[in-house]
């Protein structure tokens, strides 16, 4: 378990701060009004402290809880207090209208921070496509949200997801910082929803992992010397490890998959591991 810093006190700081404690981790609060701080920090429970705003933060995962409006000043004001830190962005860069951004046009809220912060900061969105009270309540029918991130630093990415899963959430990586915008954007469609078709707050945005009836899922990853490495999984049992060797030619091939008490198979594969998964995960487990 590890120290959170969220600078904010307001719906979003109070939803992650009260998730993050319910976890085991200890949350410091950090408020440009400290009585504000104290009153979320004594709601969050659990030894939640309270920072002083600006001075440097205990926790190295420091969530930005603020409007995009005040966030690159906040940053700003922070200064070398943020070096070496890994800054979660939660912020939506929304104009009044709710259907624009008032980011600079060839850019995204993300990349403003990592321009405001220390060069040696780490930036990550993340969070920015949940509604506070939606995420405050926490998983719907045991059905873990989902939580979309985006960043270039693999090793933050990861650290991100170890805590997002902590807080009984599913991480969803959605690539380099790049991805940011359309996180961004994921926002507008929230706000579209919202005021066209919903009409309420109380729903998410999220990934439905679509199987064939009780087929099982497979995580593929690169394999040094172009062989990929997959996990087979059932739904309720043992995760069953599958190694898929490929000739270095990018052309799609014909293997063998041989699953431990299972029929083994013939399936064209394509090298590269996504599409991998997509053509073996159509494998009976009859
Ligand atoms: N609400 C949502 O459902 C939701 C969902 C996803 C992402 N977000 C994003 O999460 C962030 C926080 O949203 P929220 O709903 O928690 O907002 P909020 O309830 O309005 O709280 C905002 C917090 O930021 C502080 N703040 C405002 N201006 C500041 C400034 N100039 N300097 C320092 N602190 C300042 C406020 O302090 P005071 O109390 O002193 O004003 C308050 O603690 C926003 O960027 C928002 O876009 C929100």
């Amino acid at each position: 378990m590890s120290t959170i810093s969220i600078i904010g006190s307001g719906g979003m700081a109070a939803a992650i701060g009260g998730l993050a404690a319910k976890a085991g981790h200890t949350v410091e609060v950090m408020s440009r009004d400290a009585a504000k701080a104290r009153a979320l920090a004594e709601q969050i429970g659990a030894g939640a402290t309270t920072g002083v705003f600006a001075a440097a933060p205990g926790g190295d995962i420091v969530v930005l809880a603020v409007p995009y409006s005040a966030v690159l000043d906040v940053v700003k004001q922070y200064g070398e207090a943020l070096a070496g830190k890994l800054l979660v962005d939660i912020t939506n860069p929304v104009g009044s209208d709710l259907k624009s951004f008032v980011t600079p046009e060839d850019s995204f809220g993300a990349r403003e921070i990592m321009k405001a912060a220390p060069s040696d900061a780490v930036v990550v969105k993340a969070f920015n496509t949940l509604f506070s009270r939606v995420l405050a309540a926490g998983p719907v029918e045991g059905r873990p949200l989902d939580v979309f991130i985006a960043g270039d630093d693999a090793q933050a990415k990861a650290r991100v997801s170890a805590f997002i899963e902590s807080l009984g959430l599913r991480p969803m990586d959605t690539g380099q910082l790049s991805m940011a915008p359309t996180l961004e954007h994921a926002c507008l469609l929230s706000l579209g929803l919202l005021a066209h078709s919903v009409k309420h707050t109380n729903f998410s945005i999220g990934v439905s992992l679509l199987g064939l009836g009780h087929a099982p899922s497979l995580l593929a990853s690169h394999h040094p010397q172009g062989a990929v490495s997959c996990t087979y999984s059932l739904p309720a049992g043992p995760a069953i490890p599958v190694r898929i060797s490929f000739p270095t030619s990018l052309q799609p091939v014909t293997r063998l998959l041989r699953l431990p008490g299972r029929t083994s198979p013939q399936r064209r594969c394509p090298r590269l591991a996504p599409k991998c998964v997509a053509a073996t995960s159509m494998i009976s487990t009859g």
